[in-house]
């Protein structure tokens, strides 16, 4: 299992993926804030069945946190970080400092449009333009053919092909489905820092989404908002910050359900808080079986 080539300077990162290119490799990226998990490595998987060489970037940006304490408390262990890299054959991990990304003087940004107004947009201020921000920057370093973002994300891995659209960066965008645990808990880097009870209360998101589809069968969107409301209204620990059924492509809400029971056209959203720790979820309002 080689270790992995560990890179902490924009430069010395650009000039390993010129090399790697002029020798007529291919490169599959994926983008992460680290504290790795069965998510991120599915991921990595599937830029390896992508591309020839994988590099992964650790990088917890802090243009993209809004609360001060979430950045500070977000979990950052970098040595994991690298090990579980080896174990899953990437070929470098880009991990820059704070200061190499954003040195003294940087003051050019990246704004998120429309797609970036609702949802997580709407509660987290200037959360999108910090991601795209950092991840122009990081294609423009290793110019991937293509990066690989969870769907668990929805609405960033939407604000991320806009973003390669609008300003013709050359790099196909591959999204991937949510990993869950067998309870249906979404994997996040930030469910480590939920202790036993609220670990118990978590399962009320995935199961909130749940109820919210089985309602949407038969019934309203207001319906399945409720039945997704009541799920958190017995779980006194969990406090959503919104429940949102939209259009996948607009992120729009959606006013009605009727023409729209068919898999890929109806997306639901959860945002919630469990004591201090802030949950996402999403999933096909309706999906296959
Ligand atoms: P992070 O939260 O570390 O996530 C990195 C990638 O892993 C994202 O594409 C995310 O959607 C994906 N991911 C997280 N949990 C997953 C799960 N349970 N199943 C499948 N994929 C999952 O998203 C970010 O970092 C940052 O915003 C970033 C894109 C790196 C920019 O800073």
């Amino acid at each position: 299992m080689p270790t992995p080539i560990v890179f902490s300077t924009p430069d010395e990162q650009r000039s390993w993926a010129d090399d790697v290119r002029r020798q007529g490799s291919t490169i599959g990226f994926v983008p992460t804030m680290g504290a790795l998990h069965r998510g991120h490595i599915a991921l990595i998987d599937h830029a390896h069945s992508l591309a020839d060489v994988v590099v992964v970037s650790v990088f917890v940006n802090p243009r993209q946190f809004n609360q001060r304490a979430d950045f500070d408390a977000y979990p950052r262990p970098i040595d994991d970080d690298v090990q579980q890299c080896a174990a899953a054959g990437v070929a470098a991990v880009f991990a820059p400092t704070g200061a190499a990304m954003y040195p003294q003087g940087f003051e050019t940004t990246v704004t998120a449009g429309p797609l970036a107004s609702t949802m997580e947009g709407a509660h987290r201020d200037g959360h999108f333009d910090g991601v795209v921000t950092v991840l122009t920057k990081l294609f423009s370093i290793l110019r991937p053919d293509l990066a690989v973002f969870g769907e668990k994300d929805f609405q960033q891995l939407a604000i991320v092909r806009r973003l390669v659209t609008d300003l013709d960066l050359d790099v196909e965008i591959v999204g991937a489905p949510t990993v869950r645990e067998p309870d249906g808990l979404a994997l996040s880097s930030r469910n480590r820092r939920l202790d036993a009870t609220a670990r118990a209360a978590a399962r009320a998101v995935p199961r909130a989404l749940d109820a919210a589809i089985a309602a949407a069968r038969d019934g309203s969107v207001d319906d399945a908002l409720r039945a997704a409301c009541d799920v958190f209204d017995a779980a006194p620990q969990v406090h959503p910050d919104y429940v949102e059924i939209f259009d996948p492509n607009t992120l729009r809400p959606v006013p009605t359900l009727e023409g729209r029971r068919v898999p890929g056209t109806t997306r639901i959203a959860t945002a919630a808080h469990v004591g201090d720790v802030r949950l996402i979820d999403n999933r096909d309002l309706f999906e296959r079986a």
